[in-house]
Parts: C-alpha cells; sequence; structure tokens
C-alpha cells in the first residue's frame, strides 16, 4: 500500500493556547522519523504531537524507545456519499446551516460537550485541562466565524435552543471530512445527531464530493455507532503520541 508522504509543521494554534513551541507530524514511518527528530531540534520544539497509523510497528517502537508517549488511538471511516444512509423523512429535527450572530452558542455548546472529553490532548497529565476542553470551543467559534466555501457548519435548534451542531469540509476536491459534532448532553440519544446526515449529505453532493472520512478516538463508542448506521465502514488506524522535549 502506497504511504502518505510525511507532513510536518509549527502548530500556531496549540502554540497560542498553551504558551508551548508546538509541531504536529503525521504519516510518520521509521525511515522518516529522523527527519521529524530534525525537524524539532532545528525549530527549538519543546511539545510535538506525532501521528502513525498503527501498522507501522517499527516507527511505533522506535517512538517509544525515545520517550514518546501514547495518548489516544483513532479509528478512521469512510463512506461513499452515495450509499449514505438515507433519513426516513420522519422524526428527523430541523437542521440548517449556522446564521451570523450564533457563533456563540455554537462555542458554549462546544465547551460544555466537550468538557473532559478523552481526547489526546486531555490524556496529556502536562496540559491543562482547561486549555484543552477550550480548544474544540475554539474549533467550532472559527467554523462558525470563518465561513469559508470549504466547509459548513450545520445547527439544530429545539426550542429555540441550539442543541447540536455539526462541522463537515472538504479539503479536496471530491474528499469530505468530519471535522466535529456535538450534541448536547441533555440532547443526546434522541435522534438529533442522526438529523444532520441529510443535510451533510445534500451538502457533499453540491460540493463534489463523492467520499468522505470520518475520525474518531476508539474509546468513543457512541461516535463510532453514529457512523456505523450512516453506513460508514473502517478505514484504518492512526496512533497519536505526545513527545516532550525539555
Ligand atoms: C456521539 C454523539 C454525537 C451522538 O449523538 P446523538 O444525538 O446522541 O445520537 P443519536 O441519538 O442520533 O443516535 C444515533 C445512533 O448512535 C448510537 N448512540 C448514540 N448515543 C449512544 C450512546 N451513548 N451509547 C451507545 N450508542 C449511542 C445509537 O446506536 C444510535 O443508533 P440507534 O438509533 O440505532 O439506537 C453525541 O453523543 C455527542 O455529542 N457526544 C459528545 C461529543 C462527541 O463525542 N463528538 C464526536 C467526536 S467529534
Amino acid at each position: 500500500m502506497k504511504k502518505d508522504p510525511l507532513k510536518i509543521n509549527i502548530s500556531e494554534f496549540d502554540e497560542k493556547r498553551f504558551g508551548i513551541r508546538t509541531a504536529h507530524a503525521a504519516n510518520i514511518t521509521q525511515e522518516n522519523l529522523g527527519e521529524v527528530m530534525d525537524f524539532c531540534k532545528a525549530n527549538q520544539v519543546v511539545f510535538l504531537v506525532a501521528r502513525c497509523v498503527t501498522s507501522e510497528i517499527l516507527a511505533v517502537h522506535s517512538m517509544q524507545r525515545n520517550g514518546f508517549l501514547l495518548m489516544d488511538t483513532i479509528m478512521r471511516f469512510s463512506v461513499d456519499v452515495v450509499n449514505m444512509y438515507e433519513a426516513p423523512g420522519v422524526d428527523i429535527l430541523p437542521v440548517r446551516p449556522v446564521q451570523p450572530g450564533e457563533e456563540d452558542a455554537v462555542r458554549a455548546l462546544a465547551r460544555e460537550t466537550f468538557r473532559g472529553y478523552r481526547g489526546h490532548y486531555h490524556e496529556d497529565v502536562r496540559l491543562d485541562p482547561e486549555k484543552c476542553d477550550g480548544i474544540y470551543a475554539s474549533l467550532a467559534y472559527e467554523a462558525c466565524v470563518n465561513n469559508e466555501e470549504t466547509s459548513i457548519v450545520h445547527v439544530c435548534k429545539i426550542d429555540g435552543e441550539i442543541v447540536g451542531f455539526d462541522i463537515q469540509k472538504t479539503p479536496s476536491p471530491g474528499i469530505g471530512k468530519g471535522v466535529l459534532t456535538a450534541i448536547a448532553p441533555s440532547a443526546q440519544k434522541r435522534g438529533v445527531g442522526l438529523s444532520f446526515v441529510q443535510p451533510k449529505k445534500d451538502w457533499f453532493r453540491s460540493k463534489g464530493v463523492t467520499v468522505t472520512f470520518s475520525g474518531i478516538n476508539i474509546t468513543n463508542i457512541p461516535s463510532q455507532k453514529l457512523l456505523i448506521v450512516q453506513n460508514y465502514l473502517p478505514y484504518d488506524s492512526i496512533y497519536t503520541f505526545h513527545k516532550w522535549f525539555d
């Protein structure tokens, strides 16, 4: 199987939040790990978020020998848009694109829903949990205000309150990617999550997206079930390691 090329960059988003020089690396292999270490040294990186596919066992062993700590495992799912779940047309709650003025409500909902969420940031005892909670709130807020052609924020309102949002994007032509989904704890398990499927599908079609991907923490069973109900299938899996250089 063809390997995706190494991606490595300084993360201004994380640096601003944690006040620590941070880099992100993806598609790490045994062969390119030296390049990752050189990049971190040359750029005085203190904190590295390092990802590799789970089949790269030699890279995993090298990282472990070098003090990289495992933080989470991401299961990636994919589905051809044409095969996605067809909403039955009943019991579907009203969903529409976010409107100007709703950004703060979306941010507050993200903060509430992702408080203490066990993502890779929260799993790292060196990172302030309050600041970790804020990551998802910032991502959701920025998706609302940036209002890019290549992404969409859908919201679901019940009794005038936003109870859920779903953010999707198309990072390259024909390809879709799930960014963030959140249903208020008080509104979960009532079908709100499924109500986003048809609008998402319609948006993907309007953008010419034919296949879409979503990555979920392996411990997040409700989210994986929600993807499986929509006909997503397993695609691959990814380890997230953190390496501290100080
Ligand atoms: C995951 C999440 C989006 C699901 O939304 P939801 O509105 O509760 O889901 P729905 O009511 O539409 O349920 C859809 C399916 O998901 C499954 N599901 C939802 N919540 C579940 C739970 N707590 N446990 C087990 N299965 C669950 C069910 O199988 C359901 O299928 P069914 O109708 O056959 O029973 C919601 O729980 C959430 O926001 N969680 C916190 C944030 C998060 O983890 N986001 C995803 C990462 S980006």
